[in-house]
This record gives structure tokens, sequence and C-alpha cells, in this order.
């Protein structure tokens, strides 16, 4: 494998892009509007000084790893030479379908598809295509550069030896694989997001405060990020988005999401994407703010999660 082509400029999209040529590969970065490519190639070149600074890379490997990314507006050239082909793209299933039915028709017949959703069926999006047996889920953490975990979602069609390419793939990124099999969720976000909901649900019972939430399960629990600033992190659409593939697959209530998260979805609030979400980003975000209508601490007066 040389070639691989990423679909979407999004967070995930140019974290996948920067993995990728940090570690020798030619890398496609595809996406509809310039400006989100531009965008993207600002951040890839923004998070690679970090690196620089930190000494984890030099000014000649960022330097070498920024001209083997080549940026397309259209699909089908940016695929033609692809030995593989991830798609980030948004987390909705219809758009993702239409992805795969185009790939497959734009690739080389070697070229694997794979998927970096976050719960979407592998098995559904692999129907859409004439190559089942090569279609195959990577499911890399948000921020991509850091997180070390890639989930390999399996679909009932994906063929061995697909697993087993995306595995050595993913050790030869420097990540380390971690197989599931195709049920709704799969593992990570099957465990993660009945944990989100419960703390927005605390939150919306008067429980407890926004900062004594995440201060619990951040200094109780030892996650670097409290549950409810991970949910503004990742965006509270998706984990609206995500419950809701759990709830419809599972058909089981306790993966109902609760009404504060859906209302806050509702109203625009979706967490740091936003601006505002259970903390207030618009000071930047390494300064988090309790959002105005939330209260701090139990004892404080209340807000719309803290009803008397
Ligand atoms: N690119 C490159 N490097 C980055 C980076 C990026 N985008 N973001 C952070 N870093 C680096 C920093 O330079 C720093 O490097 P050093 O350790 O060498 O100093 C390191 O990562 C830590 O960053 P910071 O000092 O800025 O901040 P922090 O210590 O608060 O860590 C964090 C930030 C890594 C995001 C940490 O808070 C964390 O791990 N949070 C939880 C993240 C998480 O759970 N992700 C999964 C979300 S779920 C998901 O993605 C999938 C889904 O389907 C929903």
């Amino acid at each position: 494998m040389k070639n691989i082509a990423v679909i979407g400029g999004g967070t995930m999209g140019n974290g996948i892009a920067h993995v990728f040529a940090q570690n020798g590969f030619q890398v496609a970065l595809i996406d509809v509007k310039k400006e989100i490519l531009d965008k993207a190639f600002a951040t890839i070149q923004k998070n690679m000084d970090r690196q620089v600074t930190k000494g984890s890379l030099t000014e000649e490997q960022k330097q070498a790893s920024l001209t083997r990314i080549a940026l397309y507006t259209s699909i089908s050239d940016g695929v033609e030479n692809a030995d593989l082909v991830i798609e980030a793209a948004t987390e909705n299933v219809d758009i993702k379908l239409n992805i795969f039915r185009q790939l497959d028709g734009f690739t080389r017949e070697h070229c694997i598809l794979a998927s970096n959703t976050s719960s979407i069926s592998i098995t559904k999006i692999g129907s859409v295509t004439t190559r089942p047996e090569k279609v195959i889920g990577m499911h890399f953490m948000n921020p991509v550069p850091v997180m070390k975990l890639v989930e390999i979602i399996g679909g009932y069609k994906t063929s061995k030896e697909t697993t087993d390419t995306i595995v050595e793939l993913t050790k030869a990124i420097g990540k380390v694989p971690a197989f599931t099999n195709d049920y709704p969720g799969f593992i990570s976000n099957r465990v993660l997001l009945p944990m989100i909901n419960e703390a927005i649900l605390s939150l919306e019972q008067g429980v407890a405060g926004v900062e004594e939430i995440d201060t619990i399960m951040k200094l109780g629990m030892a996650h670097p990020m409290g549950p409810l600033q991970l949910a503004d992190f990742i965006g509270l659409d998706v984990c609206l988005a995500i419950l809701n593939v759990l709830q419809d697959g599972f058909k089981n209530p306790k993966y109902a999401p609760c009404n504060l998260l859906i209302n806050m979805v509702t109203a625009g609030d979706l967490g740091v994407k936003s601006g505002r979400g259970f903390y207030d980003y618009s000071h930047g975000t390494k300064e988090l703010v309790v959002a105005p209508g939330f209260s701090k601490n139990k004892n404080e007066s209340e807000g719309q999660g803290m009803p008397s």
C-alpha cells in the first residue's frame, strides 16, 4: 500500500491524512469544497508545527510530510490511484452510502474501501458496493495524531485478507488496532455513549452541576476529560446520532438519548464546533467556562440543566 485517499477534510479527515503523510504514504485529501481543503491543510500544518515544537517531528520531516498531501475537489480524480480509500464524511447514512457507490465505480479493483464511521453498519455500507469483502471499518479517535487506537470493524462479508491487511497497515502508522464485529456502536461507542448520556441525564435531573460531574469522572476515574467536556469535544449532534443508532439497532430503551441532549442539539448548541455546549468556548477552547444557563455546581443558581 502506497497511495491513500481520504474523503472529507473535517477534523477526522485531516487527522487521518496527517498521520498517513507523516508515516510516508502519498495522501489524496478530497472534499467538495476548496475552502474546506485549504482549512484542513492549514490545520495539518498547525498540528505538525506543534509536534515540531514538542520535538516529536523535525522541520524537515514536517516539510516532507506536507509535500505528500495532494488536495482534490473531485472524488474520481482523487481516488484513481488509491490502494485504500478512507471515508471520513459526515455521520449520515445516506451520504455515506452515496459515497461508497461512487467509490466502487471510481477505484481500481484491488482498492480497499474503509469507513471511519463511529456507528453505522459496515455490512450495510458494503452492501451498496460490488466488493463487500473489501469494505471495512477503520474508526480513528479524535485527536487522530494523538490517540493510539484504531477500532477495526469487520462487516458480515469482510474477508480475512482485507482485515489482515488493515491490521498490519494500522500498526505501520504507529497505531494499535482492536478488532470488533459489526454490531451497533461497535465497542467504543456502545460503551462510551451510554456513559455520556447518563452524565447529561444526571445534569438534567439536578444531581450535580457541570463541573462536579466532570471532576468526579476526571479525578475519580482518571479520564482525561469529564463526560460533558468530552461530549462537547465529540459534538453533541454526533453523540445524539450515535445514541439513535444504538437505540434503533438494539431496540432497547436504555440507549434512548435524554431530553436535555435532544434540546441542546435542536437549539444549535453542539459543543466546541458551535462555540457552546455544556461549556462556553467563545474565549478559546483552553478556557472552560460553564455555559450560561448551566450551574457550575449544584449549590449555585438554577439553570436549564438544574431544575429546583
Ligand atoms: N495534533 C497533534 N498533537 C496534538 C493534537 C493534535 N490535534 N492535540 C493535542 N496534541 C498533543 C499536544 O501537543 C500535547 O503533546 P505532548 O504530550 O507532547 O505535550 C498532547 O497532545 C496533549 O495535548 P494538550 O497539552 O494540548 O492538552 P491535554 O493534555 O489536555 O490533552 C487531549 C488533550 C489529548 C485531547 C486529552 O484531553 C484527551 O485525551 N482527551 C480525551 C480524548 C478522547 O477521549 N478522544 C476520543 C473521543 S471519541 C472519538 O473520537 C470517537 C467517536 O466515535 C465519538
